[in-house]
Formats: C-alpha cells, structure tokens, sequence
C-alpha cells in the first residue's frame, strides 16, 4: 500500500499551507486590512504561470477574509464557465441566492439586484473572477470589472475583487479599469524552483502517502524533472500517477521508475516518432541509459557508466564502429536532451564534476523494450 488518504492529492483539495507562497499570503493579508477593519474595498490581480497557486491562494484568502470579516459574502467565478457579463452577473446572483421572477432581464437591472442586496444587507461582497482574461476575451471589454472596482464611489455598495489569469491583463483593459490595479495591488507569482516543489511534494506526501512509501531519490527526481516548468500542479500530479503506478504493482515504495512511469502520464513528450527519428547510436546510447536505470532503483545514472554499457551495446550489436569516448557520449546525451527525451545535470563532487543523465517521462523496462525492436 502506498496512499494514506489519496484525496489529498486530488486537485479539489485546498492544503492548509503554501509552501514557497508564505510572503504572497502576508502580502495579500495585509492589503485586506482596510477590508477586515474598516469596510474599504480593494482590488488585487493576481498572475502567474500555469502551476504557480493563483486559484489556490485566491481561495486560501476568501477562506481568510470569510473567518475575519462578519459581513463578507464571497462568490467565486471561473470565467471558464461565466465567460460574459451576463453570465457572470447571474452566477453571483445565484451564489447569493438572489432570486429574479422575470427571465431575459437587462443586465444592468441584474446589476441593479445584486447592489440592492449588498447594500440593504450591509454586505462587503467579494468577487473572485478567475481565469479573467477569458471574459474581457469574450467580451472585448472590461466594463464588469469596472463596475466591481467603482462601485462604492458609484454607489453600488462595498464591492471588492481579486481578478486572476496567466498573463498581467490591464493592457486587454480600457484605460479606466487598467489603472485600478496599481503596482501596489498586483500580485505576480514567479514559477516555483526545484527546491520550492520539493517542499510542496514533502508536506504532501505526509498527508497523502503512508510512512516511507516514497524514496527521497524520487522526490527530487520529481521536483528536478519539474523545474523548469515549475508547475506545482505537474509535480503533485506526477506524484500522484507514480503513486497509483506503484501501488497497482504492489510495490511498497515509488521509486525513480514509477516516476518516470508517472511523468508519462502527466507530460508525455518521449513519442514513438521521436524514438524512430534517432539515429543508431542515439537509440543504442538510450537503451544504455535504459539498461543501468532499470536494474538499479535510482533516478540517474552518470555519463561514465553510460559510457561503458552504451560500447558493450556496441559490440553485441556488432557496430563496433560505433563506439565512443566519454566526450562524444557527454555530446550525443546532449542531443538526446535537445530532443527532450533525457535531462541532463553536471554534479561536483570532490572526486570531481560528473554529468548525470536522467530519463525524463519513459518508465526505463519499457522504453528498454521498444528501442530492443527499433535497433
Ligand atoms: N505553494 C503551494 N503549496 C502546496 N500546493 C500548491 C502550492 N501551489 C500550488 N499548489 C497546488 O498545485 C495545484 C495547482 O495550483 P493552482 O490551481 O492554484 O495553480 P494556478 O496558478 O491557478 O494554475 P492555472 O493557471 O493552470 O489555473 C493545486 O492542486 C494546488 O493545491
Ligand atoms: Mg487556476
């Protein structure tokens, strides 16, 4: 057995800390203060590449500001789903069980409803507006995000937002709402480093996995494979897949294999063309990193080593003419990493610098396996 409580791996699950965020949640903490204390609405963007904890942090402070502040109601919208202001109108009218006899309303007599509710029920209203570039997308315009950001001076009641997507969207706005959001009230998330999504992964694992059912040699692998991304949801999802991996296997801890088993799952890019395309010593170079990963439970194996099984193969292949030295295997596995089938990682030591190469997505038996029929 290898879960504890899968859920917690589940994406609906909402963890109780951010790793890596602990600043951005103070940060936003404190710009809500005049919220909490003095009933002065705010407006805050969040960015962020994919992975970085936007939504997740838009829900860690509604959870906060909902605990803080007695009158706050939140509603929370993924413009995914209410991609027009009609739309979008009509969801917070239902979240805020807003009933409305007539259908086919104009939209500012639904606006009308939800300000009336706010104000006669002294209500601080707050709106998140998730995945927000598709609403001004669909609707050419930002004028909702304009009402939400003036309405206490146009009098619709304490209307505060926190508006979410990808890429920083004030240029998509007009001018008036742009300027809303000044630098003091964005929020921009970088991706998360190596280190940061083995943090997450950890704190994770404890809620998730049973005690000692991961190697940490397949924690970092994951953060490492993770990095460059640096996608928290790709890493927590990886772990999850390697998890399932090991557990229909009956394995009693994921090792680097399930994590390359689970990688494939998550973020195939080791295709069969891609594989055909090599040449034979770049297969032949492949099986070798193949064949030292899949007897031994560990997540990369260094350029020597490759060296030496890769003129073995070499010779029961009988392409003597093949073989190389060290320096041309350090060239051919950067090749290979060009294509994105390995990554590739310089170690110093004191014995000296090595480079590690690591599979990226290819559980090792089965990759071995297909290059077997290819060479
Ligand atoms: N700092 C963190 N600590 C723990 N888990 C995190 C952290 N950041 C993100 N996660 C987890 O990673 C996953 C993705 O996070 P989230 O959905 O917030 O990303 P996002 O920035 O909104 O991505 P997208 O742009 O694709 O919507 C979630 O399952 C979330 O629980
Ligand atoms: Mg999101």
């Amino acid at each position: 057995m290898i879960f504890k409580n899968e859920e917690k791996l589940f994406p609906a699950y909402l963890p109780e800390f951010l790793p890596g965020r602990e600043t951005e949640i103070e940060k936003m903490k404190m710009l809500f203060q005049p919220t909490i204390k003095r009933n002065i609405p705010i407006n805050i963007m969040i960015n962020g590449p994919s992975g970085s904890g936007k939504t997740t942090i838009g829900k860690k402070i509604s959870q906060y500001l909902e605990r803080e502040s007695e009158n706050l109601k939140l509603v929370y919208l993924n413009c995914m789903d209410t991609s027009t202001n009609d739309m979008a109108v009509m969801e917070i009218m239902k979240q805020l069980n807003i009933s409305f006899p007539e259908s086919g309303h104009p939209f500012e007599k639904k606006f009308h409803s939800i300000s009336k509710y706010i104000k006669e029920g002294n209500i601080h209203l707050l709106v998140v507006l998730d995945e927000a570039d598709m609403l001004i997308k669909r609707e050419k315009s930002s004028n909702l995000i304009y009402l939400f950001t003036r309405a206490k001076e146009l009098e619709r009641g304490n209307i505060s937002s926190i508006i979410i997507s990808v890429d920083d969207i004030r240029p998509q706005m007009e001018p008036q709402t742009a300027g809303m959001f000044g630098n003091r009230n964005m929020l921009t998330l970088e991706k998360y480093k190596e280190k940061q999504l083995t943090k997450i992964l950890k704190e994770r694992i404890k809620l998730a996995l049973l005690p000692d059912a991961i190697l940490d040699e397949s924690i970092s692998f994951i953060a490492k494979l993770v990095a460059e991304e640096g996608s928290a949801r790709v890493a927590l999802n990886t772990l999850w897949y390697a998890g399932c991996y090991a557990q229909e296997r009956g394995y009693k801890r994921i090792t680097p294999e399930c994590v390359r088993a689970g990688m494939a799952q998550v973020h195939p890019t080791t295709t069969e063309t891609k594989l055909k395309n090599l040449d034979r010593k770049q297969k032949i170079l492949l099986l070798a990193i193949c064949e030292a990963l899949s007897k031994h439970d560990e997540s990369g194996v260094n350029t020597g080593r490759a060296a030496e099984i890769y003129n073995l193969l070499c010779e029961s292949y009988e392409a003597e003419s093949l073989k190389r030295s060290g320096v041309s295997i350090w060239r051919m596995a950067k090749e290979l990493e060009k294509e994105a089938i390995i990554i590739t990682e310089v170690k110093h030591s004191a014995a000296g610098t090595t480079t590690l190469l690591y599979l990226r997505d290819a559980p090792a038996k089965e990759l071995r396996n297909a290059l077997v029929k290819m060479i």
